[in-house]
């Protein structure tokens, strides 16, 4: 199976994840627009959706799916999101499309954040994926030389702004063996916004798309 034959699958499996009715978090990326796509297609209704990134909201409209604020609905059920890596705790490395923050910020106010993601994004221990961080765009330099001191290779996303307006920093070769307590830190640091690690708020269940089919865990 392709790639995008795996992200297909596993966009179709999440739908089992939705109560009809309910209103969802829906997050941002490729794997996620394969649930998009599956979910219009589906004879699964739901009231509306709560979006992380403009990409989505367009897509979500496009399929006919109402997209609300998260300021309007309260607690959600469920959020459906994909990872850039996943390790055996279900923590994550998010943020390669750069929707990191409202993405987190969905997590945190979900009951369960059902991930989805083919086999590629599966490690053992976090790291090999650059890390995102969007940071406010005046502290770019100052994050950066503080990342440096972390340990880490920080490499500007030039000519990217987040939909909040801000810039993204890539960390290469952070070591991430504790990637709470990395969380903790990098989220202290004045001028960051937030960065990509989900170990704080992991995941609550992973599906992994394989060549045998689906996985959870
Ligand atoms: C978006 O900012 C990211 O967190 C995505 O969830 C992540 O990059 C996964 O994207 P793909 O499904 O395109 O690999």
């Amino acid at each position: 199976m392709t790639q995008d034959e795996l992200k297909r699958l596993v966009g179709e499996a999440a739908l089992d994840h939705v109560r009809p009715d309910s209103i969802i978090g829906v997050g941002t990326g490729s794997t996620v627009n394969c649930f998009i796509d599956a979910l219009t297609r589906s004879k699964v209704r739901v009231e509306a959706a709560v979006s992380s990134s403009e990409a989505t909201t367009r897509l979500l409209q496009t399929g006919g799916i109402r997209v609300i604020d998260l300021n309007q609905t309260g607690g959600l059920d469920v959020y459906i999101d994909g990872a850039d890596e996943f390790d055996p705790h279900r923590r994550l490395i998010k943020g390669g499309g750069g929707a990191l923050t409202r993405e987190k910020i969905i997590a945190a106010g979900s009951s369960k954040f059902v991930c989805i993601a083919d086999q590629s994004k599966q490690v053992k221990v976090l790291g090999a994926f650059p890390l995102p961080i969007e940071v406010i765009p005046l502290a770019r330099s100052l994050v950066a030389r503080k990342m440096a001191a972390l340990g880490g290779q920080p490499i500007w996303r030039e000519g990217f702004t987040t939909d909040n307006g801000n810039w993204i920093l890539d960390i290469h070769n952070l070591d991430l063996v504790d990637p709470t307590g990395m969380e903790k830190t990098i989220n202290e640091l004045t001028g960051v916004v937030t960065c990509g690690i989900f170990a704080l708020r992991p995941a609550d269940l992973v599906l992994v798309a394989t060549e045998h089919g689906i996985k959870q865990f």
